[in-house]
């Protein structure tokens, strides 16, 4: 059974966001270039240019060899394709390590890409930075839980939310971000009752990703829930196409055709 949801049809900004709060879920998946920016354009509210690309797109083990001028370089291109959702650009690694360090280069973004929103990852010790950019027009996502970048320190990707202590913990930073200024939380890889628990405390949306189904709306890597990536699946990505099965079909006839030389045929001949 085919679901049809309304189309987007309008601008989506980070009031429209923040408008959401508690009310339909948002939803928001990753994009790297324009050609599926544009595929995405008018189906998603929003589109974060994830450093996750570095992994998916660029076969490196985890994100942190991403750098500044390969997130704006994506970024652009997906500006091109994607005019409604809103953008949001994923600070790479080592580049906000400092309120002003981050100022600098999230002005930069701004200033060469259409992106309206940085995301950031980090607890309560990135509120200053959090503060820094809201205060200076730089509208900012921040990102706690499981945080990606934290990998090599952390040894792994591990699970957060898993006793009440890390809850308040996890707790602790959200309201730190928002009191900071941030627009909204990415909560990631978290305990459902966590990622619920945060949703109920904080007056910003709350977007999921591995967080449950109490969030304010849910985040996934395009390649991911569309089957192209098939080096490992967690758990919490869902398969709604088996995109790397249908290209090598697609291959496969096209080898076979060129093979038998059924194609081209007349019809794709001048
Ligand atoms: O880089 C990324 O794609 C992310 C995920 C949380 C969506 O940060």
């Amino acid at each position: 059974m085919s679901i049809q949801s309304a189309p987007i049809d309008k601008k989506i900004t980070v009031r429209t966001i923040r408008e959401r709060k508690g009310r339909e879920p948002v939803t928001m998946i990753t994009a790297y270039d324009a050609l599926f920016a544009g595929i995405f354009d008018g189906e998603v509210e929003m589109i974060l240019v994830g450093d996750s690309l570095n992994m998916s797109f660029f076969a490196e083990s985890d994100t942190l060899s991403a750098t500044l001028d390969q997130m704006i370089y994506h970024t652009k291109a997906v500006c091109k394709g994607a005019k409604l959702p809103l953008i949001v650009f994923d600070m790479p690694f080592g580049t906000y390590t400092t309120p002003a360090q981050a100022l600098e280069n999230a002005t930069r973004v701004f200033r060469e890409t259409c992106a309206e929103a940085v995301k950031i990852e980090g607890g309560r010790e990135k509120a200053e930075i959090v503060r820094t950019l809201s205060e200076n027009g730089i509208a900012v996502v921040a990102h706690i839980g499981l945080m990606p970048q934290s990998v090599r320190a952390e040894g792994g990707y591990r699970v957060r939310g898993r006793s009440e202590e890390e809850i308040e913990e996890l707790m602790a930073d959200a309201l730190a971000l928002e009191e900071a200024g941030a627009f909204a939380l990415l909560l990631e890889g978290m305990k459902s009752e966590a990622a619920t628990r945060i949703t109920e405390a904080v007056k910003i949306p709350t977007i999921g990703i591995g967080a449950g189904n109490g969030t304010d709306g849910q985040v996934l890597v395009w390649s991911d829930m569309f089957g192209f990536f098939e080096a490992f699946k967690p758990k919490f990505v869902k398969r709604y196409l088996d995109g790397a099965e249908l290209i090598r079909q697609g291959l496969r006839e096209y080898r076979e055709e060129v093979r038998s030389r059924a194609f081209p045929d007349t019809e794709h001949s001048y």
